[in-house]
């Protein structure tokens, strides 16, 4: 079997002033073995990313935004560009997450937009997808996946898609305590590998990591890692504490998570 590169990135959405950042930067750095030989990326919001390149410099994580736009300058007044991302340091930018698409009505095409323009700066996108509860319970869970997945790649070569990541997040599951089954996550993780395979190659599909996300909390992560197409995961509320990041991590890694 591949072995695939395990990320465990940390979505704090609204959530965390520069205060509060250094805060929880100021502990999270005393736990050994944090990020080694395993890919470890938080996403505050735009406001603390300066303070997460100077506090994140003692342990080898990465960071990125919870959303751009596509454009490098112009009049788009509140908006942030991929090159304002770089400059902070930024190796991964989280594209059309859920809350994106359903609050803000973001498209596939500004989905698609956005994943090429990260390409463009060489910023690794983590590109969102997931149903409702309605469409899961309407049997079309699968059919959006497989669209939003086919959506965001559209026009992207295969060079560039070998440097994404996934996250699969049910919109159900999302903040609300009701996590999905591991075999529920493992079996649309796996549709969205195959529908990578199916448009690219089974080789590059084999190497794109897929993380699951909602409500994964220290308790649950180590059952979605025994999941062949389960790469890691994608943490909103169990994140914001740095313990529970950290116990998220090691339990997903049991014996292979490395001290420094
Ligand atoms: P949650 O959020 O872990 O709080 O469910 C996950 C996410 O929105 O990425």
């Amino acid at each position: 079997m591949t072995m695939r590169e395990k990320i465990f990135a940390a979505n704090w959405k609204m959530h965390k002033t520069v205060a509060e950042t250094e805060a929880f930067f100021q502990e999270f750095v005393n736990y050994p073995g944090v990020g080694c030989g395993h890919g470890v990326v938080v996403f505050p919001p735009f406001t603390a990313l300066a303070a997460v390149r100077g506090l994140a410099g003692a342990v080898p994580i990465s960071w990125g935004a919870q959303n751009m736009y596509s454009k490098d300058s112009g009049a788009f007044t509140g908006e942030i560009s991929p090159l304002m991302l770089k400059e902070l340091g930024c190796a991964y930018v989280l594209i059309g997450h859920s809350e994106r698409r359903e609050v803000f009505r973001e498209t596939d095409d500004e989905v698609r937009e956005k994943v090429k323009a990260a390409h463009k700066h060489a910023i690794r996108p983590m590109v969102c997808v997931g149903e409702t509860l309605e469409e899961r319970k309407g049997g079309r869970a699968s059919d959006k996946v497989v669209r939003q997945v086919s959506a965001a790649l559209q026009g992207v070569p295969a060079e560039q898609v070998a440097r994404m990541v996934f996250a699969y997040e049910p919109i159900w599951a999302i903040g609300t305590g009701l996590n999905a089954s591991s075999s529920d996550a493992q079996e649309m993780c796996g549709l969205v590998r195959k529908q990578l395979a199916q448009l690219y190659s089974a080789e590059v599909a084999g190497c794109i990591p897929v993380l699951y996300g909602g409500s994964v909390k220290p308790e649950n992560i180590a059952e979605y890692m025994l999941q062949s197409d389960i790469d890691g995961a994608l943490i909103g509320g169990a994140s914001l504490q740095p313990a529970s990041f950290l116990s998220i991590i090691k339990n997903a890694l049991g014996s292979r998570f490395s001290a420094s």
